[in-house]
């Protein structure tokens, strides 16, 4: 009788008020608001601020809850025309107005209608008990979400205490499954996603889909838009990550419609009012290109007065470009630490840094790993203005999937790939994006390090510290967020570094090689390809090209001397396969450096480009060269070449040194154009026709040492 005097009021005679229950004001609290704001729907927060008295939710509890809505609910115990929803709050999210959520409750017919789910919890052994469910209709209760009129609602929870340590869900189960309250109270569940969708064990059913330019969530078995999202139990990540999208959060069209929202504004401050950052370096493995990493360090764009520099070098390999670079910069910062620590240390060295960060009444702590390349000098204000508890700036290892986030974890807790982590990591979609997991590079506020003990903690079971830190952070409901509106850099890749090599960064053109051609390819050789340009020919056919930076031409000549087996220069030579050279040098191969292949790929990329331009219609995929070697003249050993063609259908010469500064006299003679090319520039290229035409010598080095780079390229 009551359903259908309930039943027959017409939605504008009834308002919606909703309850929900937080103690802390935390991330999820807020995400919960804003729901409700979009949508003009007023919330009654129950137990702000207080002790939570509900138990750890890992397990049975909540039943304090209960209690709190029944308190809240005793003002209106003799009012029919209040509709009331009761919801979690730190994992749910409204995705609808108050109109369309009363019209779907009425719809049900029914004075209180209950949330559903896939799996009987906590007690499974009352499973039978439920009235089957057809279509695959979730079957029982979830008690994350209830609506129902405020009168009776108020009478079905006075029907029986609940302890506040008692499961809240068990509580109404129990109620639910006494036919008589049930008939009584005429309660209804949800069975098919009306009004509310929980996600745990439905992850499935689920899809955001595109209506009027922005997302909808839509469940596809029921062909509902469910008005309430609630991820419960173990779908909080997933449930992270639609909210990402919905309500109103992403869309194609508009991109993020809050990013920008709470954003903080450096540009009118006084160097003075800037916030106090903690800048924590930490290095701890052998990384390549960490003078690169230091330089981007030093060029973070922020007032220095501001800023404490704490450097943890937990590595030998680096420890002496980390105090080169604190004598040169350190005594720019507010102060600076350096600590030299043991492997076993690094978990406490972190800590340390939390340490650190509130005893100098740090703003943020801006923690980088030196695996962290920040390319963007203005990652760092760029952060703060994002104004999160914890963000990190996305960073991916250039031309790879590779990045510094997850986009979704397993039900191990390890990587997975959510359905947008290639959008993200791509650019195609941009923007701030709640995450699992964030590494080497994020800035957090001094906030969340303030109490001792409730820190985010680096240290967990058998967990990696960067897993078991995002861990606690989420275990705290604190959100982390990964932020691509910009692009801030990059990672390096330090799985291969072998620092037994002389000059390791020379081998990484595999694995890093956005770095390598930072560092070793010259400046202007993209300026070759300009159309404009024709290249520069000092003698008939014979082409030259800047190629490689000085900083390569050194490090390359220490390889080879570090190597120091030059051979003899007579025409035996053991390297061969014929064990004879007609035209001998006094030369290193690259096979016996360890360089073949790194040398060949290098021919590949950076050297027939240049050819397919230089000799029009030959191209050879990819060139082939057996003979690639460094030479090395001197008046001492061998000062000269006498002419020769070489075994190639056309031949590199890159000069590794300067005439004039680091040789006398030196270059080379083409015979049947009678022209030399002597004032030779390190880092350039020649390249010429091996054969006929080109037939060449060595001239003669008169003083100190010449050293080329020579392949035969296509033999
Ligand atoms: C699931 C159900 O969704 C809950 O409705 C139910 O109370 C719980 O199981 C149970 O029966 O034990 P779950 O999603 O795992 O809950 O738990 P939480 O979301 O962590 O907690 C439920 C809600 O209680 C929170 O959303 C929040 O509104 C409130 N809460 C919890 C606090 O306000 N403070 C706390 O410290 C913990």
């Amino acid at each position: 009788v009551c359903g259908l005097f309930f039943a027959l009021g017409s939605v504008s005679s009834k308002k919606l008020v909703v309850f929900t229950v937080a103690s802390e004001n935390n991330d999820g609290y807020n995400r919960f608001i804003d729901s409700a704001n979009l949508y003009n729907i007023k919330t009654k927060i129950l137990g702000l601020n207080k002790p939570w008295q509900g138990g750890n939710m890992n397990g049975v509890g909540g039943g304090y809850k209960l209690n709190l809505y029944l308190e809240a609910l005793e003002p209106y115990k003799n009012n029919d025309n209040i509709v009331v929803l009761l919801t979690d709050a730190y994992d749910v999210v409204l995705l609808a107005d108050s109109t369309t959520v009363l019209n779907k409750f009425i719809e049900f017919n029914s004075s209180i209608v209950i949330s559903t789910e896939n799996s009987c919890w906590p007690n499974g052994k009352l499973a039978d008990q439920y009235p089957t469910v057809d279509q695959n209709g979730y079957r029982f209760i979830n008690s994350g979400g209830i609506i129902g009129y405020a009168s009776q609602l108020y009478k079905l929870l006075s029907e029986k205490p609940i302890k506040n340590l008692a499961d809240d869900q068990l509580h109404l189960t129990n109620l639910y499954l006494n036919t008589d309250l049930r008939e009584k109270f005429n309660i209804k569940l949800d069975n098919y996603a009306k009004l509310f969708q929980n996600i745990y064990l439905a992850e499935d059913d689920i899809k955001l889909k595109l209506v009027n330019k922005s997302y909808v969530l839509e469940n596809i078995n029921f062909n509902t838009q469910p008005a309430i999202l609630h991820g419960n139990g173990l779908s909080k990540m997933t449930f992270n990550s639609y909210t990402n999208y919905i309500p109103n959060k992403w869309s194609p069209e508009s991109g993020c419609n809050t990013c920008y929202d709470n954003n903080l504004d450096l540009s009118t401050l006084k160097e003075e009012d800037y916030p106090i950052v903690l800048l924590s370096i930490i290095v701890d493995k052998p990384t390549p290109f960490f003078d690169e990493f230091l330089d981007k360090i030093e060029n973070i764009d922020y007032p220095r007065s501001r800023v404490f520099l704490s450097i943890t070098t937990l590595v030998d390999y680096h420890k002496e470009q980390v105090d080169k670079f604190i004598l040169k910069i350190g005594d720019k910062y507010n102060a600076s630490f350096v600590f030299h620590k043991t492997v076993e240390d690094s978990i406490h060295a972190r800590h340390l840094s939390f340490s650190l960060c509130t005893s100098k009444s740090c703003d943020y702590l801006f923690y980088i790993e030196n695996e962290a390349h920040l390319d963007n000098p203005q990652t760092l204000k760029i952060l703060i203005q994002l104004n999160k508890k914890i963000i990190a700036p996305m960073l991916t290892r250039p031309f790879k999937a590779w990045s510094n986030f997850w986009g979704a974890l397993s039900s191990e807790g390890f990587y997975a790939r959510s359905h947008d982590y290639m959008d993200i990591v791509n650019y195609n979609k941009t923007g701030t994006w709640n995450v699992p997991y964030i590494g080497s590079c994020y800035l957090m506020k001094g906030k969340i390090l303030e109490n001792k003990y409730n820190r985010p903690s680096y240290k967990g079971n058998n967990l990696d510290y960067d897993m078991a830190f995002c861990k606690s952070l989420r275990d705290k409901g604190v959100f982390m967020y990964i932020d691509n509106h910009h692009t801030y850099g990059h990672l390096i890749d330090s799985e291969s570094f072998d620092i037994t090599l002389k000059n390791p960064e020379v081998y990484q053109i595999f694995e890093n090689r956005y770095d390598w051609t930072q560092r070793y390819i010259h400046p202007e050789y993209t300026d070759n390809f300009n159309p404009d340009k024709k290249p520069a020919e000092p003698c008939p056919d014979v082409f030259w090209f800047p190629i490689v930076t000085e900083q390569f031409c050194k490090e390359f000549i220490e390889i080879m001397e570090n190597f120091g087996q030059w051979s003899d220069g007579t025409n035996n030579d053991t390297r061969l396969r014929t064990g004879y050279e007609a035209v001998p040098t006094r030369d290193i191969h690259m096979n016996q450096v360890g360089l073949e292949k790194h040398w060949l790929e290098f021919l590949r990329s950076y050297v027939q480009p240049l050819q397919k331009k230089a000799f029009i219609g030959y191209a050879h995929d990819p060139p082939r060269s057996l003979m690639n070697f460094v030479v090395k003249y001197n008046p001492l050993g061998q000062a000269s070449l006498r002419p020769h063609h070489d075994s190639s259908t056309y031949t590199i010469n890159i000069a590794l040194n300067s005439p004039g500064k680091d040789y006398q006299g030196g270059g080379c003679h083409f015979l049947r154009y009678k022209c030399k090319v002597t004032d030779l520039k390190i880092g350039w290229m020649l390249m010429h026709p091996g054969r006929l035409t080109h037939y060449h010598e060595g001239l003669e080095v008169i003083n100190g040492t010449r050293y080329i780079m020579i392949s035969f390229i296509d033999p």
